[in-house]
């Protein structure tokens, strides 16, 4: 697409969930892509010490000399952190293990949570034409989903279609909350998104219906299902829309981004 409709100037979007394997990674590479595909400059933050969005877009660990970690900590500046990937228009800050020591790192810092919001601060993304940045979070409410949240205009919280899914939003909601309070007053919530939908289980019904009713329009209409090709592609270090573009997670996630897209631009309107 040539001519895609801008958000109003880069969009930050944190996907958290403190909950483990929901779908985070996955979310945040492939809404990117899709992103990406739809004709806009995508930055992924690789906030996760465990690197899984590094490694499912293909930067190898000879490649990250520069990561969130230096980026967060050592003033390194974002140019010279963001690494292109395999994907036109789709860039990345890539993370290693050194980043699960930050978290006690920056316990004696004053702005400690600020360091990504400082990283970020607009000026900067703005010189690099960004439109969405996207921030994989590690899963846990600590200090680096924390800088996610402060640095960013949304949360975007990907929900496994699995029972105990809605168990721990609270809490999530509540860190939200507090970030509002202390750090970041104008932090809303982006949306919600199945993940892992399965429609020929009554689980995943369930699980929509008591999303759909506790959570009403947050809830992204666009539903990403269980499919095997999005869990094959990280092992090929490529997005599903590259890797099976015409699958049925690959669709969702094009769906799932036009939704996103269509949302901001009625905020804006
Ligand atoms: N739509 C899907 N269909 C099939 N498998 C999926 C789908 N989404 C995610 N998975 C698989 O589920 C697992 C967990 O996904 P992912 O790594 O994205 O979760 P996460 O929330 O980032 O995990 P963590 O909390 O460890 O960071 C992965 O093996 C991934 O390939
Ligand atoms: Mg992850």
């Amino acid at each position: 697409m040539s001519d895609p409709i801008r958000p109003i100037g880069p969009k930050i979007i944190a996907v958290a969930n403190q909950k483990g394997g929901v779908g985070k990674t996955t979310t945040t590479i492939n809404l990117g892509a899709a992103l990406a595909e739809q004709g806009y400059n995508v930055l992924i933050v690789d906030l996760d010490p465990q690197g899984n969005a590094s490694t499912g877009i293909g930067v190898v660990p000879q490649d990250r000399d520069l990561t969130t970690y230096e980026l967060l900590l050592e003033d390194v500046s974002l140019a010279d952190a963001i690494k292109a990937t395999s994907v036109d228009k789709l860039a990345i800050i890539p993370a290693t293990v050194d980043l699960s020591s930050a978290d006690i790192e920056l316990i004696s810092n004053e702005k400690r949570s600020f360091l990504l919001h400082d990283a970020l601060r607009q000026t900067a993304i703005d010189a690099f034409g960004f439109d969405f940045v996207l921030i994989d979070c590690p899963p846990s409410l600590n200090l680096l989903t924390v800088n996610a949240m402060v640095a960013a205009h949304s949360v975007l919280v990907p929900l496994q279609s699995e029972f105990f899914a809605l168990e721990g939003l609270s809490q999530l909601m509540l860190t939200i909350r507090e970030v509002r309070q202390s750090a970041n007053p104008d932090l809303r919530i982006e949306g919600v998104v199945l993940t892992m939908y399965d429609a020929r289980n009554n689980l995943s019904q369930q699980v929509e219906m008591d999303a759909r009713d506790n959570l009403g329009d947050l809830v992204f209409q666009t539903l990403i299902p269980r499919n095997v090709r999005v869990s094959e592609a990280p092992s090929y270090s490529v997005p599903v829309l590259e890797y099976d573009s015409n699958s049925k997670g690959a669709m969702a996630y094009r769906a799932l981004a036009q939704e996103l897209v269509g949302k901001n631009a009625r905020r804006a309107a």
